[in-house]
């Protein structure tokens, strides 16, 4: 008889979001006559922008013809894409990359997911709390946790509460460990770090030999200037960080999906004997073991984000979600209801009124207001009487979303 791993009976409930898809598609059975806004999961829903699609489409022409037919593409990207990141989104930020640092991807998710491959089951792993689930779930899966707590920590992981009092900063560990996740602009509370923020994490990981598996998913939504967008802004941090990106929400890809994860060529870990260890050499070795590259057209499509008319046209979607986080932040700030984050990053964490939990909050906003959001203890314990709210959406729902809410609760 095959035996299951059993990592995954470890785990809480199901994954977040299909359980909030779950209670959305069962109240909307129910009441087929509702008009459901969903501020819930970040998904986007303005269509890609033309100069995107008109190299998507000249990509699925290349393989029209024997002569621009591409078959297996190089499993860490092709150069146009690599070459192309390395000089518009990274040298502007007085980033320098070799393309060879640049791996691209099917989406930042499956990479933070992917890259506990490279990582030993010993390394000891700090993860703040609330936090986008997937890094938790996923060392749960891989084995380097223990059973889940009454409270919802998980025996084994060293969490770093992210709470109003701290501003949603979380504070150095206070033992000893070798992975940090770090998410700026964070998911999900909105906060964002700066560079003397940033830089005690790196000093911190230089000291602790720690690799910070940094997510910047979002950074294409920090409007102030002074904010980092990417980890390597700080001085040593090509010797203790991989970064994740994103095209999903930078330019409308989370169904065409592209990612990208920088592992530096200077980042090293080590062996138990203690012989160090390319953690570029092993992430490439993974991947082409594993993944085969992103399709050729959504490569050609993602690097026209980063042409002139590209990214002109990119960043007037994002200046329009971030118009609706603007919106939900206001809006709701001016009824009464206590509102972090929508500044510098897509999503509003709010503190639910009345004191509700936070699936309470999230029941009553569904049948009293038909408006989905997500409850803030679906991203660990400390996110409990907290909620997100999606700012990716069409300006009309995300007004009457609010209106409804200010009704419903708004003093
Ligand atoms: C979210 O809503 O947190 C994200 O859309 C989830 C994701 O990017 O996987």
């Amino acid at each position: 008889m095959a035996l299951v791993n059993e990592n995954y009976l470890k785990l809480k409930a199901g994954y977040l979001f299909p359980e909030i898809g779950r209670r959305v598609k069962g109240f909307s059975a129910a009441h087929p006559e509702a008009r459901v806004l969903r501020l819930g999961i970040g998904d986007v829903t303005r269509p890609l922008v033309p100069a995107v699609l008109e190299a998507f489409h000249a990509g699925v022409d290349d393989l029209a013809s024997a002569a621009s037919f591409r078959g297996y593409g190089p499993e860490r990207g092709y150069e146009f894409l690599t070459g192309i990141l390395a000089e518009k989104a990274y040298a502007p930020l007085g980033v320098t990359l070799k393309p060879e640092e640049i791996f691209v991807s099917d989406g930042s998710k499956c990479d933070c997911a992917n890259i506990l491959d490279i990582f030993g089951l010993g390394n000891r792993v700090a993860i703040c709390d609330p936090v986008y689930p997937v890094y938790i779930d996923t060392n749960v899966m891989v084995g380097r946790t223990g059973p889940v707590d009454a409270k919802g920590h998980y025996a084994g992981v060293v969490y770093l509460p992210c709470t109003a009092e701290n501003d949603f900063t979380p504070a150095l560990p206070d033992q000893p460990v070798d992975l940090i996740y770090l998410c700026y602009p964070n998911n999900p509370t909105g906060t964002v770090a700066s560079l003397e923020q940033l830089k005690l994490w790196v000093d911190y990981a230089l000291a602790q030999g720690a690799v910070l598996l940094f997510d910047a998913a979002y950074e294409a939504f920090i409007t102030d200037p002074a904010i980092p967008r990417s980890i390597y802004q700080v001085e040593g941090a090509e010797r203790c960080a991989i970064e994740f990106r994103s095209f999903s929400k930078t330019a409308g890809f989370t169904g065409v999906r592209c990612g990208l994860t920088v592992v530096p060529e200077a980042l090293q870990a080590r062996t138990a004997a203690g012989e160090m260890v390319s953690l570029n050499a092993l992430w490439s070795r993974r991947q082409s073991t594993k993944f085969n590259g992103v399709s050729y057209p959504v490569q050609r499509a993602a690097a026209a984000v980063y042409s002139d008319a590209g990214w002109a046209q990119v960043k007037e979607i994002i200046d329009y979600y971030m118009g609706n986080a603007r919106i939900i932040r206001e809006g709701l700030g001016a009824a009464g209801i206590t509102c972090y984050g929508g500044v510098n990053a897509p999503y509003i964490w709010l503190k639910t009124p009345q004191g509700m939990s936070s699936w309470e909050f999230f029941d009553r906003l569904l049948e009293e207001c038909h408006v989905v959001g997500t409850p803030g203890s679906g991203f660990g314990p400390s996110g409990e009487g907290y909620f997100r709210l999606s700012a990716f959406g069409e300006r009309e729902n995300v007004e009457a979303a609010v209106q409804r809410i200010r009704e419903k609760w708004g003093q």
